[in-house]
């Protein structure tokens, strides 16, 4: 006899076409969070979910978490969408959160196509900014809902979500009001899934069980009142730009060794259970290297690469506001810069105690270099690492729906990207969190040509159905 996830998965198949047009109407409603001129559209992507939803049934409710402050401008801060669809005492409650904002995407930064129009490659991929960064997960548990309901198959959860705008810009406002609403919107929740991640290859599904956090600094150095000619004031006064450059050399070796006294000290030590949970894992240097288009691998071996992404702590410097960058010659010196960089946080480390070791090292090296100008650090924002324990039978759950997809086991993974509210939900809820990843490694968040596959995003429709299936056939206190 053919049960409801037989029939659920074979609804999914029918309905591939109507899936991949609703994809394509979300990825073409340009929600980036960080483009003050696109917060219309962030608000719009938010309110297409809350119709969506309500015109299932479900019961949502929209908290406007108030104003944000982007270089000067006040912007509303767009909506979290919290929900609750079905409410039955004897069924298990799932908490699920995604976003619905996107990375910023240009089509002159290399994108071979219009990043907001989906294209549909002859290959199978689904390309388009969003797909699988978050609009390709967020959709799957929509769908999931939209199908069982059409077909008259009974929900096997009360699901509740928390659906943001702001995640690619730091969740501002969405940790406040998850503490507020705890022990009431979120009240009764049994176990939390979050599907913002990717398989570490392109073929074995995983499991995640941790992330990096991310502290977020900018450093500051003012000179002289505006730019000035480097002919007439070159050698003469102290270069902003010159200060910044020999600052920012002192932070990381180009092997990727952080050079910062005492980040090491709180990094958890290796144990031997950790060291074989590396065995088995679909990874392989060819394959990133052929992701990357370049060998430019630092490591020797895979597991080495895999610890420097998980369970080592890592600085990148990634850019420098007010420093001249358009193309052709300017001899300017420029008066004031501030150089970017953020340290990627493994357990056991503190955002605080990293905020205070960067800072008092860059005072030093800033006094060694005698200048007159004024220096600054600044620590925009401090989200913290999140590492559990893969044996929760939330996880179970998720595993058995893998194989029931995919047929194999999935592999446990962490990642080294940051999703600061997994930890939020943890402590605040008190229940399991597991990552359930849709997308591959190769998809390409936050970069050109962003794409889900095909069958990614259909099986992954799938996935996120046979999970709810799953959990709540799953003793939850075992
Ligand atoms: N989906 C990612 C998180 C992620 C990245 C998971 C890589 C697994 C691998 C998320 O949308 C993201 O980009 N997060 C930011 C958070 C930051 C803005 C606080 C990140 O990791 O940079
Ligand atoms: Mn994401
Ligand atoms: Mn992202």
């Amino acid at each position: 006899m053919a049960t409801a996830v037989d029939k659920y998965f074979e609804l999914v198949d029918q309905h591939q076409k109507e899936f991949i047009e609703t994809l394509r109407e979300v990825v073409a409603i340009p929600s980036v969070s960080s483009d003050a001129s696109r917060r219309g559209e962030v608000v719009r992507m938010g309110e297409w979910l809350q119709a969506r939803w309500e015109a299932l049934g479900a019961t949502c409710k929209r908290v406007d978490p108030g104003k944000q402050d982007l270089h000067g401008v006040e912007l509303d801060l767009p909506p979290v969408i919290l929900g609750q669809y079905g409410n039955d005492a004897n069924k298990k409650t799932v908490l699920v959160y995604g976003h619905y904002d996107v990375q910023p995407a240009l089509l002159e930064d290399g994108w071979d196509t219009d990043p907001f129009t989906l294209v549909e490659t002859a290959d199978g991929r689904l390309v388009g900014r969003g797909s699988t960064d978050d609009k390709g997960p967020v959709l799957g548990w929509l769908l999931c809902a939209e199908t069982h309901k059409q077909a008259g198959l009974e929900f096997p959860v009360n699901l509740k979500f928390c659906f943001e705008g702001m995640e690619e810009s730091g969740s501002e406002g969405l940790d406040d009001i998850i503490v507020a609403e705890a022990d009431k919107w979120f009240k009764g929740t049994d176990v939390v899934c979050i599907s913002d991640n990717y398989w570490l290859g392109t073929s074995k599904p995983c499991l995640t069980h941790g992330l990096r956090g991310v502290s977020y600094f900018h450093l500051q150095v003012e000179g002289p009142g505006a730019d000035l000619h480097s002919g007439v004031f070159g050698g003469t006064v102290h270069e902003p730009m010159v200060d910044l450059v020999h600052l920012l050399s002192t932070l990381v070796d180009p092997n990727g060794r952080i050079k910062v006294p005492g980040i090491y000290d709180q990094v958890m030590a290796e144990t031997e259970e950790e060291e074989r949970s590396y065995e088995g894992l679909e990874f392989s240097h060819k394959a990133l290297s052929g992701d990357l288009k370049r060998d430019v691998i630092i490591h020797s071996d895979e597991r080495t690469t895999l610890k420097h992404r998980w369970r080592f702590p890592t600085l990148s410097i990634h850019g420098v506001e007010g420093a001249f960058y358009a193309p052709g010659d300017k001899t300017v010196i420029p008066a004031r810069v501030r150089g970017k960089f953020s340290l990627r946080t493994v357990p056991n480390m503190e955002p605080a105690r990293v905020a205070e070791l960067v800072t008092n090292y860059l005072n030093a090296e800033f006094a060694k270099l005698g200048s007159k100008n004024v220096m600054k650090v600044i620590e925009t924002h401090g989200g913290r690492w999140w590492y559990s324990s893969p044996n929760h039978p939330n996880f179970v759950a998720a595993a058995r729906a893998t194989e029931r997809v995919y047929g194999v086991t999935p592999d446990l993974t962490r990642e080294g990207g940051s999703i600061p509210v997994t930890l939020t939900f943890e402590e605040n809820l008190r229940v399991n969190v597991l990552l359930l990843p849709m997308g591959a490694a190769d998809d390409g968040a936050h970069s050109i040509n962003e794409k889900i596959d095909k069958r990614n995003y259909i099986q992954g429709i799938k996935l996120l159905g046979a999970y709810l299936h799953e959990i709540a056939v799953t003793d939850l206190t075992a």
